[in-house]
C-alpha cells in the first residue's frame, strides 16, 4: 500500500482529480490549516497561545520556470513579513526543487541565498527540505553555500537529512564539519534498495544511531554558530524518541538542561495529543505548518506514512462524511 500511495503521489492526473473532490480536501485539512497565508498565521497564533512555536513551509515542488521561482520567493517574502507583523517565533522550510533546482541549479542557489538572507534579516532561520535521492548532493551543496553566505551571528540555515539513505552517516559528518545545522528525519520518498534501507525497523535503528551522533555533537557546544540555531529531530515516533536520553519529560537527569542542544519538530495534525507535554518538556518543541495550493504529492506522502489515514478519506465518501 505504501508503495502504491507513493507512486500515486507522482501522478498529475490524480493531483487534478484530488483537488476537485470535497472529501479529499476535507481530509487534507487534518494536516493543513488551509491553503491561504492567513490560515497558517491563524493556526500559528493558536499554537503560540499553547507555547508552541512554528516552522512554515509553502507546499509545491519541481517548478520548471524562472517565473515560478520568483512567485515562490515572493510568497515566502510575504510570509516573512506576515510572521514578523504577528510577532511569531518562526522558522521557514523550503524545497530546493521549489526554487528551481530541477532546471537551473545556479538560479536555485541565488534564490536560496537571497531567501536565507531576507529571512535572517527578520531573525528567521531557513531549513532546506531533502527530496528524492537524485537531489541530495545538490541540496547539501546549497546548504553549504547558504552557510558560507551568512555571518556566524545570523539565524542561519540548515538542511534535512534522511536516516533511510545509506549515504547519510557520511553526509551528517560532512554537515557537522561545515557547521551546517541538521534536521534529521526518517525519510518520506519511495527509494530503491541501492540507495535506501527498505525495512522500517532498520530505518528506525539508523535514525536512533544518527540522532545519538547529532546529540553528542550538540552536547559539545556547537550551538554557538548559526545564530544559536539547534539541530532538529523531526519525528512523531515518541516511542523511539523516549529511548534517547533527556529528550522527553521525565527523561532522566539530563532532562532539565536549560541549554538543551536539540529541538524536536512534528508536522501539523500528527500526534497532537503529545504536543502540550512536549512543549513543556526538557528540549524545545516546534510544529511545522504548511500552506499553499499544491498539496497533493505532500498529502500522498502523509497517507503513505500511515496508510490507516485512508480511513478518513473513506469516511468522507460516506453519507454525512466531510
Ligand atoms: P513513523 O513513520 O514510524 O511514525 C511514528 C508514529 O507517528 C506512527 O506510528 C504514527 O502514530 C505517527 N505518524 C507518523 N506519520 C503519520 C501520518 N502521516 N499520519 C498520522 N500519524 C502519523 N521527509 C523527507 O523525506 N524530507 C524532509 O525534508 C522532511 N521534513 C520533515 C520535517 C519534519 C519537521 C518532520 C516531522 C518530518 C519531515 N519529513 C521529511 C517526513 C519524515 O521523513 C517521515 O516521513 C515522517 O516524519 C514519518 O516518520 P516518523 O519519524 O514520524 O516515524
Amino acid at each position: 500500500m505504501r508503495t502504491l500511495l507513493l507512486k500515486a503521489s507522482n501522478s498529475a492526473f490524480l493531483a487534478r482529480q484530488a483537488r476537485r473532490r470535497r472529501f479529499v480536501r476535507a481530509t487534507v485539512r487534518r494536516f493543513l490549516p488551509g491553503e491561504a497565508l492567513e490560515d497558517v498565521v491563524a493556526a500559528s497564533e493558536a499554537l503560540r497561545a499553547r507555547d508552541i512555536p512554528v516552522c512554515w513551509t509553502r507546499l509545491g515542488e519541481y517548478v520548471s520556470t524562472p517565473g515560478e521561482v520568483d512567485e515562490v520567493v515572493a510568497a515566502y517574502r510575504a510570509a516573512i513579513h506576515a510572521a514578523a507583523g504577528a510577532g511569531l517565533d518562526l522558522q521557514l522550510s523550503v524545497k530546493p526543487t521549489q526554487l528551481g533546482l530541477g532546471f537551473d541549479p545556479d538560479l536555485c542557489r541565488r534564490a536560496t541565498v537571497a531567501l536565507v538572507r531576507d529571512a535572517g534579516a527578520c531573525g528567521m532561520p531557513v531549513w532546506l527540505d531533502m527530496e528524492a535521492h537524485p537531489t541530495v548532493e545538490a541540496t547539501l551543496e546549497l546548504a553549504e553555500a547558504a552557510r558560507r553566505a551568512l555571518p556566524d551571528s545570523a539565524p542561519g540555515a540548515g538542511v534535512c537529512l534522511q536516516a533511510y539513505l545509506h549515504r547519510t552517516p557520511e553526509d551528517l559528518e560532512r554537515m557537522l564539519e561545515a557547521d551546517v545545522r541538521v534536521r534529521l528525519v526518517k525519510g518520506a520518498y519511495r527509494e530503491p534498495a541501492e540507495v535506501a534501507l527498505q525495512d522500517r525497523r532498520e530505518v528506525d535503528e539508523a535514525f536512533r544511531a544518527l540522532a545519538g551522533r547529532l546529540m553528542e555533537a550538540s552536547a559539545r557546544g556547537t550551538v554557538d554558530g548559526s545564530g544559536g540555531l539547534r539541530h532538529v529531530l523531526g519525528s512523531h515516533d515518541v516511542e523511539l524518541l523516549s529511548t534517547l536520553p533527556g529528550l522527553l519529560p521525565g527523561g532522566g537527569e539530563e532532562a532539565a538542561s536549560p541549554a538543551a542542544p536539540v529541538e524536536i519538530q512534528m508536522l501539523y495534525g500528527i500526534r497532537t495529543g503529545f504536543w502540550d507535554e512536549l512543549a513543556a518538556g526538557p528540549v524545545p518543541f516546534r510544529v511545522l505548518v504548511s500552506w499553499g495550493e499544491h498539496w497533493y504529492p505532500w498529502f500522498m506522502r502523509r497517507l503513505a506514512e500511515r496508510p490507516s489515514n485512508l480511513r478518513f478519506l473513506v469516511r468522507g465518501l460516506l453519507p454525512g462524511g466531510g
